[in-house]
């Protein structure tokens, strides 16, 4: 027994995988609803509510609500707010991009997974910067296989984005996650290839690139959660969890 926070990387057992993988599910289902109800009108308070009340119904928590004091179930951020958007009467409009950011707890482990979604019909500058965040983060997943480095994960987003010529935010990254939303390691978007911690088969990790139109910077709103672009220029964020496997990684919430 430690007072010590875990600091190493732990390796699931086949049991724990199987929960989360349905925490992963369920996960995917709250994304796939919002898609549905992310139109032109609708205030992100109004999503944030949906959300909470499915996964409550399915025997679910929501993994973020009081999380550091997180207000929410879900973040919900438009345009040039990067992550960690706090649901409110902020009203979508035809060609808002919104990042959804959903995690939920079941029998005690977690998943969690984004998607950024147009409102309505979007400019094709913002369409081509959503399609490289998601083709980054493929390239990232990709590389979360046994024998490989963290940091080979870093590396391909990052050259993925920055070869579309878009930038990678640094301050804020991915994570393991099982037990808890955020464990060991962090899991940049940047990074130097062949470096980092070696990849076993049974950990679990949340990759989650955010990619900008600009510069990278960003900055924190005086809410004290909402990040954005330093330039206001706009944002994605895609994240899934994924087990990383001995011949390819696993997406759980798909
Ligand atoms: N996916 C985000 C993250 O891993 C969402 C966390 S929001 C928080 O940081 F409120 F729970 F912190
Ligand atoms: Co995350």
């Amino acid at each position: 027994m430690s007072m010590v926070k875990e600091r190493r990387i732990s390796i699931k057992t086949q049991e724990e995988l199987e929960v989360m993988r349905r925490a992963g599910r369920m996960t995917a289902e709250v994304l796939r609803l919002l898609q549905t109800e992310a139109k032109p009108g609708v205030a992100t308070r109004k999503l944030d509510e949906i959300a909470e009340e499915w996964i409550r119904s399915e025997g679910g928590e929501p993994a973020f609500k009081g999380y550091y004091g997180y207000p929410a179930s879900i973040c919900a951020s438009v345009n040039e707010e990067v992550v960690h958007g706090i649901p409110g009467f902020r009203v979508l409009k035809e060609g808002d991009i919104v990042g959804i950011d959903v995690g939920v707890k079941l029998d005690g482990f977690c998943a969690d997974a984004a998607r950024t979604l147009a409102v309505g019909v979007i400019e094709a500058e913002s369409r081509r910067l959503m399609e490289v965040t998601q083709e980054a983060l493929a390239e990232g997943i990709r590389r979360a296989v046994e024998g490989n480095r963290l940091q080979d994960i870093s590396w391909a987003v990052q050259s993925c984005v920055e070869g579309h010529g878009f930038s990678v935010v640094r301050e804020y990254v991915g994570h393991g996650i099982g037990r808890e939303l955020h464990e060991e390691p962090q899991v940049p978007n940047f990074g130097k290839p062949h470096t980092g911690p070696l990849l076993v088969a049974g950990m679990t990790l949340a990759i989650e690139p955010m990619v900008n139109m600009g510069t990278f910077q960003v900055e924190v709103l005086s809410d004290g959660w909402t990040v954005v672009t330093k330039d206001r220029r706009r944002s994605s964020h895609f994240e899934e969890t994924v087990i990383v496997g001995t011949k390819e990684a696993e997406v759980i919430t798909r």
